[in-house]
């Protein structure tokens, strides 16, 4: 199955290494974070699994839950934890789906053929509290993922669902946001109290309306 931008994350039930999990229970009303990596006890994984633990304090803040998967079994998950958690200096508390017969990659499409026709690739869906997929991502296995720009979008999701602004290339949080082409410029003066900076008729900045 492909799962496009805007569509309805499917649930799932899974073993994971924190028990059985309904996708859905999980998620509760809370963002989310479904990531896919290609195996167990392999480099790249284990510093990106670590990492993401180590933010696990920038996605609480973010109302975010994090879950990971791969197609290897649940004790494998759990031997392999210990060793995330030494080399790593970390403390994983996120679930990792162990996904053996493959009905969650099949789902999410997290097993891409030309890559590799058994291992998952590196693929991220941020889900929002409605269940509608907001983001999706797909890394070659020789490549980590970057976990800041994970946040960053999520910064930028979540500030867009409260007010009618865009983020331009490269923003971070506190920085300027664009208003978007369906308002006008006057209404925009109207609309953004903070100020409206108009580069051209169609490219207008505003500061961040929510700081
Ligand atoms: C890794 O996670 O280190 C990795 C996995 C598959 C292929 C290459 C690297």
């Amino acid at each position: 199955m492909s799962i496009k931008l805007g569509d309805t994350a499917p649930n799932f039930q899974a073993e994971s290494s924190l028990g059985d999990i309904n996708f859905y229970n999980y998620l509760g009303d809370s963002w989310g974070i479904l990531f896919s990596h290609p195996a167990d006890y392999t480099p790249v994984c284990t510093t990106e699994l670590g990492y993401t633990s180590k933010l696990k304090s920038e996605f609480d803040q973010r109302g975010t839950k994090v879950i990971a998967l791969s197609v290897d079994a649940v004790e494998d998950h759990q031997s392999w934890i210990k060793d995330i958690n030494e080399t790593q200096d970390t403390n994983v508390e996120f679930p990792i789906i162990a996904d053996k017969d493959r009905k969650v990659s099949e789902l999410y499409d997290f097993i891409h053929p030309n890559a590799s026709a058994t291992a998952t690739v590196r693929s991220l869906l941020i889900i929002d509290p409605a269940k509608k997929v907001r983001l999706i991502i797909t890394y070659p296995a020789s490549t980590g993922r970057n976990f800041n720009e994970i946040l960053r979008v999520l910064d930028s999701l979540q500030l867009v669902d409260a007010h009618t602004v865009a983020t331009p290339v490269n923003w971070e949080n506190g920085e300027d946001v664009i208003i978007p082409p369906s308002i006008s410029t006057e209404d925009a003066r109207k609309i953004f109290a903070k100020g409206v900076t108009e580069i051209k008729p169609y490219l207008r900045y505003t500061p961040q309306p929510n700081i």
